[in-house]
């Protein structure tokens, strides 16, 4: 008990400490403050580290920190410093930024990936702000904030960026590798459900902070439209169980037209022998990407929870999930929650799919590493679906390790026993992540701030669709 108590004030005293300030303002929390590497960007505030930070803060009466991070992203959202950059329309937030100190003169400078290794580009930071926008509103109540015309412009240029016309016969939003958490070329160009999962929590977030009139009432047919849509193809195709598996190992390939089963001609010999016994009886999942005869049936923990809280999936499918975590747990949690994808890529796929990244071996970082911050997402899902004994002993196994060993980015190893090999220590989203997530399960209404209601408009819209 007295060892959990310091873990707990020794974690707030760390998240203190990693708060960056723009003048005497606090504005967002650095990546990590690992003394003994050298920092590179992680000395700077990202849009998607900080969002675990930022829940802290709301829950703690430091709703300020996050007021002044949505003001200072939502204006670099409109710098036409961007512009100069990047060929990306107007809308897209920056992966991070950083406070510049000349004397006197203070000013923030973003990266949009035009520093990042790979030069990936943030599509989830337009997401993340959105919903951090509007957990900010729920924590604080203060809708002006959301009402002011610098955030409604905000809002509609991040809509237009992702509702826009384009090449793609999908509802779902088309990316390039490494587009969020996963920044690094992984095999996740195309359709990922991390993507597609933020999309549907940030298109209602979206609705609930338009303002109210005319051009509201457009926008909320087009989000309702495509929220109706998105649930429907990603409940139809992305779902996964072991009835599922069963028509997809039989299925007919080369159907043409409207009555094709096998709608996006997936051989099944492309389906990987772990499949088939990893697949409980009672149990399913999201599968990590789509497109045509390409299912990528990897587990990714992040949208699946975030399919969960944002209900995207179906109570029902939110209660397999879950199970399917529990009867996997040792692949899934093992000895740090959790794995951010199950299982790791190797040999010629990995050669292929990462260009041979040593950081992304098997097993490591992004390849089914072991990420602690997924902790409070775990917890999140758990609350959501009513299984709080699978968010209780998540946390226990956390608590074991995480202080003692530094707070580490990731942990590696087929079972995540191993502190990553190029892993930061003190990287502030595992310490932000262990404080949400404790806090959480004290007290499980907090996951509302995070978690949204299956939409009656939604299901309409999904009837509609299943009467075509
Ligand atoms: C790594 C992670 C990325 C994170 C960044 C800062 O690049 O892959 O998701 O935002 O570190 O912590």
């Amino acid at each position: 008990m007295e060892t959990q108590i310091k873990t707990t004030t020794d974690s707030w005293q760390l998240l203190e400490r990693s708060i960056i300030y723009y003048g005497d303002r606090p504005v967002g929390t650095v990546a990590a403050s690992d003394p003994s590497v050298e920092a590179l960007n992680y000395d700077q505030c990202f849009v998607r580290d900080f969002v675990s930070s930022a829940l802290v803060f709301l829950l703690n009466g430091r709703a300020d920190i996050v007021r002044n991070f949505l003001i200072e992203t939502l204006a670099l959202q409109s710098s036409d410093k961007q512009m100069d950059y990047s060929h990306a329309g107007r809308g897209l937030m920056p992966a991070s930024f950083k406070v510049m100190n000349e004397g006197s003169h203070h000013y923030l400078v973003a990266d949009f990936g035009e520093h990042a290794i790979g030069r990936v580009t943030p599509v989830d930071s337009c997401l993340w702000w959105l919903i951090v926008l509007r957990a900010y509103v729920k924590a604080t109540g203060d809708l002006d904030l959301a009402y002011q015309p610098d955030f409604q412009q905000g809002i509609v240029w991040i809509l237009k960026l992702c509702l826009a016309d384009r090449f793609d016969m999908y509802p779902t939003i088309l990316v390039p590798d490494g587009a969020f958490m996963i920044d690094r070329r992984m095999g996740v160009d195309g359709h990922p459900l991390e993507i597609q999962a933020l999309f549907y929590a940030a298109l209602q977030s979206a609705r609930e902070m338009l303002l109210p009139g005319y051009k509201r009432d457009i926008y909320l047919e087009v989000i309702n439209q495509r929220l109706g849509a998105l649930s429907y193809h990603l409940r139809q195709y992305y779902w996964l169980d072991l009835k599922r598996l069963n028509n997809i190992y039989r299925y007919r390939s080369e159907e043409f037209g409207t009555s094709a089963i096998n709608k996006f001609n997936i051989y099944p010999d492309s389906i990987p022998e772990w499949v088939h016994d990893w697949m409980p009886e009672q149990g399913g999942y999201l599968v990590g990407n789509l497109s045509p005869a390409r299912m990528d049936f990897r587990f990714f923990a992040l949208g699946n929870l975030m399919a969960i809280m944002s209900s995207l999936v179906t109570a029902q499918e939110a209660q397999l999930i879950m199970s399917l975590i529990e009867q996997r747990w040792q692949d899934l949690v093992g000895h740090m929650p959790m794995k951010i994808c199950y299982p790791a890529i190797a040999d010629q796929e990995w050669k292929i799919l990462t260009g041979c990244d040593p950081k992304n071996v098997p097993w490591s970082y992004h390849n089914g590493g072991n990420w602690p911050v997924l902790l409070w997402f775990l917890v999140g899902a758990a609350i959501k679906t009513g299984r709080m004994e699978l968010a209780q002993r998540a946390m226990e196994i956390a608590e074991r390790r995480l202080a003692d060993d530094g707070w580490p980015e990731y942990y590696d190893g087929r079972y995540g026993r191993l502190v990553g090999k190029a892993s930061r220590k003190y990287q502030t989203w595992t310490i932000a992540g262990f404080l949400l997530a404790k806090s959480m399960l004290e007290n499980p209404e907090q996951a509302d701030l995070i978690s949204f209601r299956e939409d009656p408009g939604t299901l309409d819209w999904l009837y509609k669709l299943q009467e075509f």
